[in-house]
């Protein structure tokens, strides 16, 4: 199948490429110049494991192409994915600026029937807007269908969560397109009933309600971990103890510094704020938003303890930039909240290391804090390490090269990244992990 992708972020590229691997054809459009000169010059525009191989292979086998011109993408194919970014607004709605732009500008030169199928997350309606779109540039409802089909890959995990999709969720009333969107997934997923078929409300909202859970699901573990540090139980017994419960889960129950990313954060607002706009209030979710917000913080408020208020002298070094391990993506990444408020704080020592992130925390925060080449470099003489995003390499340790490093051990460890007993029995280190009673030397 002829296939053309809008926008090739983490959603398009790995869409594009994953389509192409089964064979389709697929063109992707970006209006970056930069980003698709680099493509086709074989470079992968960003760190995603397992991208690379298949977009070499598939570019090589001449089945995934790049262009910035929309009208060859709309010539491509009448089947168009978009994969447009849709930020926050300032009062949290999503900004759906850039859909509307495109499919304006899209509606005056498609020419045959053309089938436009959303895959970035948008509110409930947003479907229906882009075929009010539509009509309103006189294309005869014959002329076009518009389909919800939200995107539920992970960034870190996302070639191998597209290629063996748990589900895959298509929001449409025509007998037409579920046919032919079948036929493309089904290499995807284990089972034609993991395709689902709904309307174009449920399945805009399915994508909400999904993100909206895994963050209160994160946010119930951190408000447990942060009472268990209070009353000095342990977050893991009970982490094991509820995990067991197949009603629960065993899965997303760890405690950490909050969820960041380029999802959940503005998913989280885009809900409360469409909810607002129907007169419903959603309580759970404004209250999972407001604890995570305190969250990214936390082990500042560990280490202004732990050093009774006076940091402002102290080398704090951060390992961890990235909002999770396995990509070099730092929006809404609690480590930045974390730099930006040490600096508030008057910390002038900060440095930071991560495995892929070092470049976009450079371009945010540019000379206020130092980069490090290594995860032991970056403890030369330093006061604190704040551990922030749970990499593998940072699991893997030499605490005698710690404490020859740092002035004194003393580690605040957001992701609870070692077992206690072992840290306890090395002596000599001070330990804070997350949910559960400190090391204090
Ligand atoms: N990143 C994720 O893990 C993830 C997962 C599921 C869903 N989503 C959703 O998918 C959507 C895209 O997310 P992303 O992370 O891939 O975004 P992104 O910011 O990484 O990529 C968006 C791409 O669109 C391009 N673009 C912008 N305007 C364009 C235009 N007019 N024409 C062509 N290209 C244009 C940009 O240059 C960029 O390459 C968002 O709605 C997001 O919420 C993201």
């Amino acid at each position: 199948m002829n296939v053309t992708i809008i926008g090739t972020g983490y959603v398009g590229l790995v869409t594009g490429a994953c389509f192409a691997e089964k064979g389709n054809k697929v063109l992707c459009v970006d209006i970056d110049e930069q980003k698709v000169k680099k493509m086709e010059q074989k470079i992968v525009p960003f760190y995603e494991p397992g991208l690379e191989e298949l977009f070499i292979e598939n570019i090589d086998k001449k089945r995934l192409l790049f262009t910035t011109s929309l009208e060859e993408g709309i010539k491509h194919s009448n089947i168009i994915f978009l994969c447009l970014p849709t930020p926050e607004n300032e009062d949290g709605s999503a900004d759906l600026s850039y859909i509307i732009n495109l499919v304006k500008n899209l509606s005056k030169k498609i020419t045959g029937y053309t089938i436009i199928i959303n895959k970035s997350t948008v509110p409930v309606g947003t479907a229906t807007k882009v075929k009010q779109i539509l009509l309103d540039e006189n294309i005869s409802e014959d002329n076009f269908d518009v389909v919800s089909n939200p995107e539920f890959l992970k960034q870190g995990h996302a070639v191998v969560d597209f290629l063996e999709s748990e589900r895959v969720v298509i929001g449409t009333q025509s007998s037409k397109v579920i046919e032919l969107l079948k036929e493309l997934y089904l290499p995807f997923v284990k089972d034609e009933k993991d395709i689902l078929i709904m309307d174009e409300f449920s399945s805009e909202l399915t994508k909400y309600a999904a993100n909206s859970f895994l963050a209160t699901k994160i946010t119930f573990m951190n408000e447990i971990s942060n009472y268990c540090e209070k009353i000095g139980a342990n977050i893991d017994h009970i982490r094991e103890g509820i995990g067991m419960d197949s009603r629960i889960g065993n899965k997303f129950l760890y405690p950490g510094i909050g969820y960041g990313g380029s999802c959940f954060p503005k998913d989280v607002k885009a809900l409360i704020r469409s909810g607002e706009e129907a007169g419903f209030n959603f309580n759970i979710i404004k209250a999972v938003d407001d604890i995570n917000q305190n969250q990214k913080t936390v082990l500042v408020d560990k280490v202004l303890q732990h050093f009774n208020e006076d940091i402002a002298d102290k080398k704090i070094a951060l390992w961890g930039l990235s909002f999770k391990p396995e990509t070099d993506d730092t929006r809404e990444a609690p480590s930045h909240y974390i730099i930006e408020k040490l600096i508030s704080l008057g910390v002038k020592n900060i440095v930071g290391f991560d495995p892929q992130a070092i470049q976009k925390t450079k371009s945010r925060f540019g000379d206020k804090i130092v980069y490090s080449s290594s995860k032991y470099e970056a403890l030369n003489d330093a006061d604190a390490l704040l551990i922030c995003t749970e990499w593998t390499d940072f699991k893997d340790i030499n605490l005698n090269e710690i404490k020859k490093r740092m002035k004194q051990a003393i580690l605040f460890d957001g992701r609870n990244l070692y077992d206690i007993n072992k840290i306890k029995s090395e002596g000599d280190i001070t330990y804070y992990p997350m949910g559960k009673n400190p090391i204090n030397r």
